[in-house]
């Protein structure tokens, strides 16, 4: 029998995580298939439902569902909830379990595939949205020295170091004049619109790592670091490592991602 997964999302055809997933099941010889499936704007508890009656035994979630998701799951795991966002569902016999696994994959991918650590190094987050809201936790665990969060809307950015006590410091894109990072992480939407951001030059050092959490193009925020003399990253080492990690949840069975980012890279 074979297991059935999906990634539910709105939209959902550019979804790369079917190839992803497909991949990782021919490489392990895991037996399960994998879909791409796009349910409307109000109906993604129905969408879910409507999986576990078919029998599927998991699905991804990405944008716009992954708040709902957390509020639809009857179990949470730690991460989901530092994350307040799922983008795992595990189908139990009981209980519908939810997992985040977007900060491990950005972990992994910086830490495990361009080699860089994390602890001790001075770590900078462009934005306070909810693409940023689920690595704070993870990269703390790896212990930086420093973790600076900024976003144009201050408020934003002081409302999201606030919830880690005194180990996140806030700003806005102006404060972070006189500063420097070893690793930034853009995880504002502005690669979508090639928005620029306003911030100064002087935040990368010589060989920062410089992460979009984006991918498929060279964003403003890319290319700057890039002029800046930093080490520049997409984010699409992230998307196959969350979606390994699930894979893992899922099957028990860790991939190997290299292979995999390699033929995405190429394709
Ligand atoms: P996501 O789920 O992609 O994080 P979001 O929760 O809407 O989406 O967050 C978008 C982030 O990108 C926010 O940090 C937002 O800044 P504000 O909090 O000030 O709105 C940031 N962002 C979006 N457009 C931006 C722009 N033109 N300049 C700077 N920051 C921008």
């Amino acid at each position: 029998m074979t297991d059935k997964y999906a990634v539910i999302g709105n939209p959902i055809a550019h979804s790369k995580s079917p190839l992803i997933h497909a991949a990782f099941a021919k490489q392990t010889g895991q037996d399960i298939s994998y879909e791409a499936m796009l349910a409307p704007l109000d109906g993604f508890t129905a969408k879910v439902l409507e999986l576990i009656a078919q029998g599927y035994k998991g699905a991804n979630v990405t944008v716009p569902f992954k708040f709902e998701a957390y509020n639809l799951c009857d179990v949470l795991t730690e991460r989901a909830q530092h994350a307040g966002a799922v983008n795992t569902l595990i189908f139990t016999i009981n209980h519908i379990k939810g997992d985040n696994t977007d900060g491990a994959g950005l972990i992994r991918d910086i830490a495990s595939n361009f080699g860089i650590a994390l602890q001790d190094a001075r770590i900078l987050i462009l934005g306070a949205g909810g693409a940023a809201q689920g690595v704070f936790q993870p990269i703390l665990a790896q212990q930086p020295a420093r973790l600076v969060v900024a976003n144009r809307t201050l408020d934003k950015a002081q409302k999201m170091a606030s919830q880690f006590a005194n180990k996140v410091a806030a700003c806005t894109f102006e404060g972070l004049k006189n500063q420097s990072f070893d690793i930034i992480i853009n995880a504002t939407s502005t690669g979508l619109t090639d928005t620029a951001l306003p911030i100064p030059d002087t935040i990368f050092t010589k060989n920062c790592l410089a992460y979009d959490m984006m991918y498929g193009r060279e964003t403003p925020f890319m290319a700057q670091a890039r002029a800046a003399g930093a080490q520049v990253a997409d984010g699409l080492g992230m998307l196959v490592e969350q979606a390994a990690e699930a894979f893992y949840l899922w099957r028990g069975v860790r991939p190997q991602t290299a292979p995999v980012i390699a033929q995405l890279r190429k394709a």
